[in-house]
């Protein structure tokens, strides 16, 4: 594996290797000697507390030396290309690059187009993929439920926008699960299925978390639609949103998920977000391991 771009390729093997390393970091902390002597690099073009942060402690905690590209006092704001930044940085020497993008398939021109071995980590491209945060999600499940083929899973919102979902997805049919229910209003479910496999769909939230043993609940990705497509947010919640009494149909000890940042009231009620069935801190804690276990799998030890 040279670089992550998106789970669509990873084998059930790779993924349970990646989860079962993090695990590992979780249980023993920081392995300062692994990356000593690597430098890896995050390039954000979107906001992000959760991703970012965890990349740098991530790498950090193996050892590797780390720097935030600035981009607001970078010469992007020049008008440098991004294919020109990045051989510019990769003539400093970089094992590591990890990109968000608003553009889907960014993070794969960049690989495509570097001039080095430097591993291109995306930390999510526009609507297409955010693959670290898929495997964050499945060992937060695996946690409490490893019996995949038997989950059921409901994934709640703004569908539709969501790159969070498409990497979720791809990551929970690999290891087997069959059940994966995508609820959102018409608008925000995806118009075609390609690339949902085992998914179905319903615009009714009350049918669709019944019974489930996990429900994801997702931000409405306002920063990727026309301001005219925005629900009314008290409307949006009576529909969608994740209450207590919602969390009654889905089966006893349902794992609550969301990758956050949450908008509390809207997707999701307060004392669900804070109750005992939320894993969201926990989906945090898993996302430093994750990230850990993607870097020394991609960077390895300096030779
Ligand atoms: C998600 C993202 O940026 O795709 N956040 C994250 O990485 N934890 C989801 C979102 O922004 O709603």
């Amino acid at each position: 594996m040279q670089h992550l771009l998106t789970l669509e390729n990873l084998d059930r093997p790779s993924i349970m290797r990646l989860l079962d390393r993090a695990e590992q970091f979780r249980a023993r902390g920081a392995a300062r000697s692994l990356l000593a002597g690597r430098t890896v690099l995050t390039l954000f073009f979107e906001p992000s507390t959760r991703t970012r942060t965890s990349f740098v402690l991530a790498a950090k905690r193996l050892g590797a030396d780390t720097l935030n590209f600035d981009l607001s006092h970078s010469s992007t704001v020049k008008g440098e290309s991004l294919l020109d930044t990045l051989h510019t940085l990769e003539a400093m020497h970089l094992d590591a690059l990890v990109v968000r993008h608003n553009e889907n398939g960014m993070p794969a021109y960049l690989a495509a187009h570097a001039h080095t071995k430097v591993a291109i980590v995306n930390a999510g491209d526009g609507t297409h993929a955010h693959p670290t945060q898929g495997l964050l999600d499945v060992l937060t499940i695996r946690q409490r439920r490893p019996d995949f083929e038997h989950l059921k899973v409901t994934i709640c919102g703004d569908i539709r926008h969501s790159r969070v979902t498409r990497s979720d997805v791809q990551a929970l049919h690999t290891l087997g699960v069959r059940d994966i229910r995508l609820c959102a209003p018409a608008a925000m479910l995806p118009e075609t299925l390609d690339g949902f496999p085992g998914c179905s769909t319903s615009e009714d939230f009350d049918r669709a978390i019944a019974g489930a043993d996990v429900a994801m609940m997702l931000r409405i990705q306002k920063e990727r639609m026309a301001a005219a497509q925005f629900p009314a947010a008290a409307d949006y919640h009576a529909h969608y949103g994740l209450t207590a009494r919602r969390l009654t149909l889905a089966a006893p000890g349902c794992q609550v998920l969301h990758p956050g940042p949450i908008n509390r009231g809207i997707e999701i009620a307060p004392d669900v977000a804070d109750g005992p069935q939320s894993r969201i801190l926990d989906q945090v804690a898993n996302g430093v391991a994750v990230r850990m276990a993607v870097l020394a799998e991609l960077v390895g030890p300096a030779a």
